[in-house]
């Protein structure tokens, strides 16, 4: 079982005068202090491509500084209609010993959270953080293929951080629109020869056919040897694991599927305004398959009642309410919101909790999930 943010009364660390973190008003820092939320001091910035920045963070103090390859940071942002959580790939080596290092592509078309950071961070000490987490589900696999396209290279850098030090056999295929606009490309060159990375530019070669340069990867390791799946260290076969633009990772999963090999990929592409088949599949899910929601009554911890319509969430009805809490996609896939059950079923309806943790009925999604019962209680 994952454990949800410690919301216990450990003292957090005093709050520096950062405006990352003192534009927040009293009670979203409560919110977000009570959600698990943590000052972490920013050691470094720089700008490791054009529009990308990346900040290194101090880990918090007693904090384990190990992280699982693949794993996200929550970084909460105070824009003017109130705290936005983002997630951002952790990409420095998993061992802690580079410090936790993301990289933040500005979006000036996007929801407005990585912007104010490329704006406001020269003058922020501090963020405040949640995290890391995984979500991605990366093991040591032989052979790996990693695929990234843009900003999707953030999570498989400690990927490839991982398998180079295990010494397992790895090849990347890294697409991107321009050189000056892909993060860490030459120095993975640098590092790792570009037998091993293979930088794909659009604007002067056009958009590869990735799923025939997989195929052909695999055909070559196949050939050389290296899928013995029993390779030391490792569990199971040949993999793709893959982050960037929806369309590519989906050309890879079904390309790979005739070839037997499976593909992972996370979209955490959280700060782009949501898509129409996004928004429209989301809402699908809110209101249930069989659209037979009825309505029902969440109760707070502080005994307040609010009641939940047909069609609408629970994230909604207590923002109606003025009830504060936290959320990002809003489409059950990112985690933010997960809220403790203390009395009640839920009607699980995301793409985040495992089939067990939705049976133990200890934490549910609110932007998406409902009630079983008549009345629920949560732990807000
Ligand atoms: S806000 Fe992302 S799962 Fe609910």
């Amino acid at each position: 079982m994952r454990a949800l943010a410690d919301t216990s009364t450990e003292p957090a660390q005093p709050l520096a005068g950062s405006p990352s973190i003192t534009s927040f008003d009293g009670p979203d820092i409560d919110m977000l202090i009570r959600q698990g939320f943590r000052p972490a001091r920013i050691e470094s910035l720089e700008a490791v491509a054009r529009g990308i920045l990346s900040i290194t963070f101090a880990p918090p103090l007693g904090g384990e500084p190990a992280f699982t390859p693949g794993a996200h940071l929550e970084v909460a942002i105070p824009l003017p209609d109130g705290p936005a959580i983002r997630h951002y790939s952790l990409c420095s080596k998993p061992d802690g010993s580079q410090g936790w290092k993301v990289a933040i592509l500005d979006e000036p078309t996007g929801r407005g959270g990585s912007h104010w950071l490329h704006e406001h961070l020269a003058d922020c000490t501090s963020l405040l953080i949640r995290g890391p987490r995984d979500t991605f589900g990366y093991q040591r696999r032989a052979p790996m293929l990693f695929v990234a396209g843009g900003i999707g290279i953030t999570p498989i850098s400690a990927m490839i951080h991982d398998a180079e030090d295990a010494g397992l056999d790895w090849h990347l295929i890294y697409v991107g629109r321009r050189n000056e606009l892909m993060a860490f490309a030459d120095d993975l060159i640098d590092s790792h020869g570009s037998e091993r990375v293979d930088v794909r530019i659009t604007a002067e070669t056009g958009r590869p056919d990735v799923v025939a340069l997989a195929r052909d990867w695999f055909a070559t390791a196949r050939a050389s040897g290296a899928t013995a799946p029993e390779a030391e260290g490792t569990e199971g076969g040949p993999v793709v694991y893959t982050c960037g633009p929806v369309p590519l990772m989906r050309a890879l999963a079904a390309g790979m599927e005739a070839e037997g090999i499976e593909v992972i990929f996370e979209d955490f592409d959280d700060d782009a305004p949501p898509t129409a088949e996004a928004t429209a599949s989301g809402q699908a899910e809110a209101a249930g398959a069989s659209g037979t929601d009825t309505a029902f009554t969440v109760e707070t911890t502080s005994g307040e009642e609010v009641r939940v319509a047909c069609g609408q969430s629970i994230l909604a009805a207590l923002g109606a309410a003025g009830v504060r809490t936290l959320s990002s996609c809003q489409k059950g896939t990112c985690g933010t919101c997960e809220t403790t059950i203390l009395d009640g079923r839920a009607d699980h309806r995301d793409h985040v909790l495992s089939d067990e943790e939705k049976e133990a009925q200890e934490t549910m999604m609110i932007c998406v999930s409902r009630a079983q019962t008549d009345r629920i209680v949560l732990d807000i």
